[in-house]
């Protein structure tokens, strides 16, 4: 399956997408996650990226869609993919369209979590994520590791995203209504997006999120026979 996750800052896309990821079996790709990675690694491109991330802005589409792409084409993504925060905006869903289309390849579905802002704060407001890697993510209140400070999985030290600030969140909450959201129409235009609400519990999330992309996967079968 070739899925792309959309949902505001804090929504629980990361958390989503690690889940899905085991159960489906296919890379969780996280340009969000790609992009940290780079920064502490101290790559040239995490140099570009820092102070852009941190200001809670996008990244310029030129450096993300080239690294999205180097990404994608990794022999562990032939044959599926969970994207999670990319794209971004129109110009790197068209862009990616482009790339998957000189591929011979097509995206599957769009799922988009829905949840109301406040809780939104209140989940960033809580989260802490991991040094050693970042796609290993807890909630001070909602998941909390089992030793203050410490990932479970891995015992790496667990920090607060820079850009996880209030002032920082209402930038980034500001950049996905404009730049973000109009994907979701674009991708409606070609019939690939389930809406699904994103409260209650991680494990409720999962579950809603699995009904929803296999529900699609057999419509586009049918519609494929049909
Ligand atoms: P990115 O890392 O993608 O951040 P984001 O989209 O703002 O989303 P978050 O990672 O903040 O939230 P999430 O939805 O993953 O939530 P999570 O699962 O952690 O991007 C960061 C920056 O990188 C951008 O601002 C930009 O600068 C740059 N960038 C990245 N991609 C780019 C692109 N394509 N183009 C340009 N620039 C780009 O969950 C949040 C918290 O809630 C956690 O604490 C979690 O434990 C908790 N939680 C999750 N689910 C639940 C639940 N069901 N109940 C209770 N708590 C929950
Ligand atoms: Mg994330």
């Amino acid at each position: 399956m070739r899925i792309v996750l959309v949902g505001p800052p804090g929504a629980g896309k990361g958390t989503q997408a690690a889940l899905l990821a085991k159960t489906l079996s296919i890379p969780h790709v996280s340009t969000g996650d790609l992009f940290r990675a780079n920064i502490s690694q101290g790559t040239e491109l995490g140099l570009a990226a820092k102070s852009i991330m941190e200001s809670g802005k996008l990244v310029p589409d030129e450096v993300t869609i080239g690294m999205a792409k180097d990404r994608l084409a990794q022999p562990d993504a032939a044959g599926g993919f969970l994207l999670d925060g990319f794209p971004r905006n129109v110009a790197q869903a068209a862009a990616l369209d482009e790339i998957l289309a000189e591929w011979g390849i097509e995206l599957d579905g769009v799922l988009d979590l829905e949840v109301p802002e406040d809780e939104v704060v209140r989940r960033i407001a809580g989260r802490r994520v991991c040094r050693n890697d970042n796609a290993h993510i807890f909630h001070v209140e909602y998941h909390p590791p089992v030793a203050e400070g410490v990932c479970d999985e891995c015992g790496g030290q667990l920090y607060q995203r820079a850009d996880d600030a209030e002032d920082k969140v209402r930038v980034r909450l500001e950049v996905y209504h404009t730049e973000t959201e109009p994907i979701i129409e674009y991708y409606q235009k070609q019939d690939l997006v389930t809406t699904i609400s994103a409260l209650g519990t991680v494990d409720e999330v999962t579950r809603r999120a699995i009904e929803a992309l296999r529900k699609n996967e057999t419509q586009r079968k049918n519609d494929d026979e049909g």
